[in-house]
């Protein structure tokens, strides 16, 4: 791609964003061409959505200047983004970190809804036939007449890009897009984000994961702490190099997993799941079967495909959703249909997938939060009142101990970055535990819990989970990344449709063998087995 000639699609100079406390965007400069990949990359809070949100007219910026040079023009000019409107009207849009659908409006509506058209009646046949003709164009499969609420969030996220096509967008912004997907469906997304760069598009995508740097982007730009530290080629560097970039220091990759302990003195399982059936929110059975153990010290990995029962597992196991068939037993006890409650007070804890869905309440404090579990005991309950002040001091620990970046414990806990949040619901979810039950006795149940989370929270996440495991805690961790299912867990199992395809030892285990199982491959036999 020769874009000597030509001056950047979008250029942003000198740009500042302050939020209360926060200097989130300090004097960035960021340019992006047609047909180029741009990926940004920083560690959460570094400043990417903002700088984004400035871009796509969602905020202002204190100070600083957008200029734009659209397609078949050489002069560049400056622009004045006051709204995503403005930012449409000049070709700039958007898919936000979290989706902003109407769940009961269908595909089509959707991707008309707000658009000014002059006619009195938008012919939803034609903006059906169009949305079938960018579909197929860029390999964007949906159904124009689907309702929201009955996609996938990876279809969801296909309407997302629909809509800034129907409306015409050269620059396509993307924050962080493939943390929701599958590893198929990322690859996918991939392909399409270069259909689109191919046809002169500019494309700028924000993740965490450094693979997809290197695999997706032409270039590269790292933000740290507001500022902007590195713009690159992505030929010419690698992930050591960016996450360099990104930390300001050396990143390992990888945690030491000590041998586990598993159930050692004959102790029965400290999670005992036995032959359990569930619905799942629409009726239809998610969980067919599915019988599992996890011992004091151990930590059993749950691959697969999302959608395949791992969501209502972790519902199950935690009180939240009612079984048909089964038993769910916690230490021998057994809690089969019991109310959420019962399940935290014997001690078991989780980190939901849905950060703001279930995770959090958006508009309460940071510290309120933090405090959601322990506030039934001592110092922070006082008689039947909490003590303000123990909250704070409980809330100023834990922002400490996981490194949450937040100016004070008082903002609304909305208002810090993707990754802040996932740090804030760890926090609290582990400290919780902690107070419910000793550590041998502890059921920890994680669902990705390090989906957005920059290298050195990971790391960080990793280790915490390996310490919990250490001191004894019984750990269910879900995730779609089989690296991190196979550099964590001591045995991995497999579900597809419900059911539990096979449990490895995570020693011997390999991602093929592993996929074909993901896949639904349930026999395996020992020939297979071997050649793999
Ligand atoms: N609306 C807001 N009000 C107050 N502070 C905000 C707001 N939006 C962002 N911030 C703060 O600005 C800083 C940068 O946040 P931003 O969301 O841009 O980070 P990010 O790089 O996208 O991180 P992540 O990878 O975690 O998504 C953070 O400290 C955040 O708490
Ligand atoms: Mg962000």
């Amino acid at each position: 791609m020769d874009r000597s000639d030509r001056p950047p699609a979008v250029e942003m100079r000198g740009i500042v964003k302050r939020f209360p406390g926060v200097l989130a965007n300090d004097h960035i400069h960021f340019a992006v061409h047609a047909g180029e990949i741009h990926a940004l990359l920083g560690e959460n809070g570094a400043g990417k959505s903002t700088l984004m949100n400035i871009l796509s007219g969602l905020y202002r910026p204190d100070a600083g200047e957008i200029w734009i040079c659209p397609r078949g023009q050489t002069q560049p000019r400056r622009v004045d983004i006051r709204s995503p409107r403005d930012a449409i009207n000049l070709g700039i849009g958007m898919v936000h970190q979290h989706f902003m659908l109407v769940p009961t409006l269908t595909v089509a509506e959707n991707v008309i809804l707000g658009l000014k058209d002059p006619r009195f009646l938008l012919r939803m046949r034609h903006v059906e036939e169009k949305i079938k003709q960018l579909s197929r164009q860029y390999h964007l499969q949906v159904d124009p007449s689907a309702y929201i609420w009955q996609l996938s969030v990876g279809e969801q996220q296909r309407v997302e890009i629909i809509k800034l096509l129907y409306r015409g967008a050269e620059v396509l912004i993307l924050d962080e897009p493939t943390a929701v997907l599958t590893p198929q469906e990322a690859e996918e997304l991939g392909r399409t984000l270069r259909r689109m760069a191919e046809e002169g598009k500019a494309i700028i995508f924000i993740t965490h994961k450094l693979d997809e740097v290197i695999v997706f982007s032409d270039r590269v730009t790292v933000l740290r702490a507001g500022r902007n530290i590195a713009t690159l080629d992505t030929a010419r560097t690698d992930k050591a190099e960016l996450a360099r970039l990104m930390v300001g220091r050396e990143v390992l990759f990888r945690v030491e997993k000590p041998a586990g302990v598993v159930c050692t003195n004959g102790e029965p399982p400290v999670l005992e799941v036995i032959q359990v059936e569930a619905l799942n929110d629409r009726g239809l059975p998610a969980l067919q079967g599915v019988s599992l153990e996890v011992c004091s010290g151990e930590i059993v990995g749950i691959a697969g495909v999302a959608g395949n029962g791992q969501r209502e597992l972790a519902e199950v196991v935690t009180g939240l959703r009612p079984v048909t068939r089964g038993r769910v037993l916690v230490r021998g006890q057994d809690l089969t249909n019991q109310p959420p409650l019962r399940f935290i007070e014997a001690g078991v804890s989780h980190i939901p997938g849905d950060r703001l869905g279930m995770g959090l309440a958006g508009n309460l404090p940071v510290s309120d939060n933090l405090v959601m579990k322990a506030y039934r005991r001592e110092p922070i309950a006082n008689g039947p009142f909490l003590s303000r002040r123990a909250v704070l001091s409980f809330a100023q620990k834990l922002i400490q101990a996981f490194q949450i970046v937040t100016p004070t414990a008082s903002v609304p806990v909305r208002t810090l970055s993707g990754g802040n949040l996932q740090k804030t619901i760890l926090a609290r979810e582990i400290t919780a535990s902690r107070d419910f039950a000793s550590d041998h006795r502890r059921v920890l149940v994680a669902i990705h819990p390090t989906r957005g989370l920059d290298v050195g929270a990971t790391e960080a996440v990793h280790r915490t989970l390996l310490e919990q495991r250490a001191q004894g805690a019984a750990i269910l961790l879900i995730s779609e990344d089989l690296e991190e299912l196979l550099a964590l867990a001591d045995r991995i199992a497999v579900m597809y449709e419900g059911c539990i395809m096979g449990v490895v030892d995570a020693t011997s285990a390999n991602i093929e063998q592993l996929g074909l199982m993901m896949a639904g491959e349930t026999h395996m036999t020992k020939e297979t087995a071997d050649r793999l």
